[in-house]
């Protein structure tokens, strides 16, 4: 089967599909003992320059969990440390940023990088895979707002409060540092498809602690310009963010083809909001990989039941996977996912099959 046949690919560009795709956000890490082994070795920098091993990494919850993408093995963090901004991942905290940006001259000396001169690696895995992978390879990379508060806070935050600083204080500077990681964004996106990628996928996990009216004006440009840009790829944008449930209409005016979900919004509510020319990923709760299986179960039915009423949809969880998560749960959400949604297509096609032979009325 050819890569653009897949029903990955076909429920980003609203096709109907014979049954519902899976993936997870943070399908390859340390939930996994293989992933847990390879990083005794390597760093998550490491991994991340040797293709080979990051190509195997990359493979491992394909070839494990049977899901229908593969996502890159990366971080969002890794183009800015080639801008020359030197960062660390520190285990259970996130990146950390010794100097972080405060000033203009700060985002003066942020550099606009060529992705095959500056992250070759990235490349080069991405080559590898796409040769053998037999699902599309989704490539990314985080979004300006979350990339400039790890970039401006230093490390994670709760409350964002010097990025939104220099968002109301110092709008100038706050706009030319949105333009330098557009640019980049663009630009390691663009790469990231000629290397092979069938998608794009664009982080802005922490966006939701922005209110409407402040996406609008310090966010939704900046964005608006990298979607303009990255359309003519002609591979699905995929945009997703945390507790952004009052900026899913932002998302799509914006220009993401698919729209990531968190579990705190109702598919059907997300589907008022973007209406039906964009498809829809989400949106199990990751704290439902724990629960009771038929507690788990009811749930994964519930949001099957909404996504599968229109075409355009991808299961997948509201945000990332957790380490705690037991790979065998995965396994089964997965075939459970491909089991019922498969009987809902099949059914429904004896149904309008029937209908037209007369047989239903
Ligand atoms: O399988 C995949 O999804 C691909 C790999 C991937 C990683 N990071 C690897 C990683 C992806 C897509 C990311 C994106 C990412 N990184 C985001 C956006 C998605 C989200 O979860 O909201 C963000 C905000 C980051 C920044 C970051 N990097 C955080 C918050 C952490 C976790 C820190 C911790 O220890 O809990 C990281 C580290 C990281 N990136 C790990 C992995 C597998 C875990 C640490 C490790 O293995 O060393």
């Amino acid at each position: 089967m050819q890569k653009e046949d897949s029903n990955f690919l076909k429920a980003c560009r609203l096709e109907s599909v014979n049954q519902i795709p899976v993936w997870f956000m943070r399908q390859a890490g340390r939930y996994d003992a293989d992933y847990r082994a390879i990083r005794q070795k390597y760093t998550l920098v490491e991994i991340c320059e040797h293709p080979e091993v990051c190509a195997d990494v990359t493979r491992m919850p394909v070839q494990k969990l049977g899901v229908d993408a593969a996502i890159l093995f990366s971080d969002i963090m890794i183009p800015i440390g080639a801008m020359g901004l030197p960062f660390e991942i520190r285990e259970n905290v996130g990146p950390i940023i010794a100097s972080p940006v405060r000033t203009r001259e700060d985002v003066d000396r942020l550099t606009v990088f060529h992705p095959r001169t500056s992250l070759p690696h990235v490349l080069e895995t991405i080559e590898l895979l796409t040769s053998d992978l037999r699902v599309p390879l989704i490539g990314f990379t985080g979004a300006p707002f979350t990339l400039a508060s790890y970039m401006i806070e230093g490390g994670p935050s709760r409350e964002y409060a010097r990025t939104k600083q220099m968002m109301y204080e110092s709008p100038a500077v706050w706009g030319a540092l949105m333009d330098k990681l557009a640019k980049m964004i663009v630009s390691y996106g663009q790469a990231q498809v000629q290397s092979g990628a069938s998608a794009l996928q664009l982080f802005d996990s922490w966006v939701g602690s922005l209110s409407p009216e402040d996406y609008a004006t310090y966010v939704f440009p900046t964005m608006s310009y990298i979607f303009e840009n990255l359309r003519s790829l002609k591979v699905p944008l995929i945009y997703f963010g945390v507790t952004t449930g009052e900026l899913l209409s932002q998302f799509r005016s914006a220009g993401a083809t698919v729209i990531g979900v968190d579990w705190r919004v109702p598919l059907p509510t997300a589907r008022l909001r973007v209406g039906h020319d964009v498809a829809l990923q989400g949106n199990l709760d990751p704290a439902l990989l724990h629960a009771p299986w038929p507690v788990l179960e009811n749930q994964i039915r519930r949001i099957l039941d909404a996504g599968m009423e229109y075409p355009g949809y991808t299961f997948n969880l509201g945000h990332g996977v957790r380490p705690s998560v037991d790979v065998n749960v995965l396994r089964r959400v997965t075939e459970f996912v491909h089991e019922y949604s498969a009987r809902h297509f099949q059914s429904s096609q004896v149904m309008s099959s029937s209908a037209k032979d007369g047989v239903i009325s």
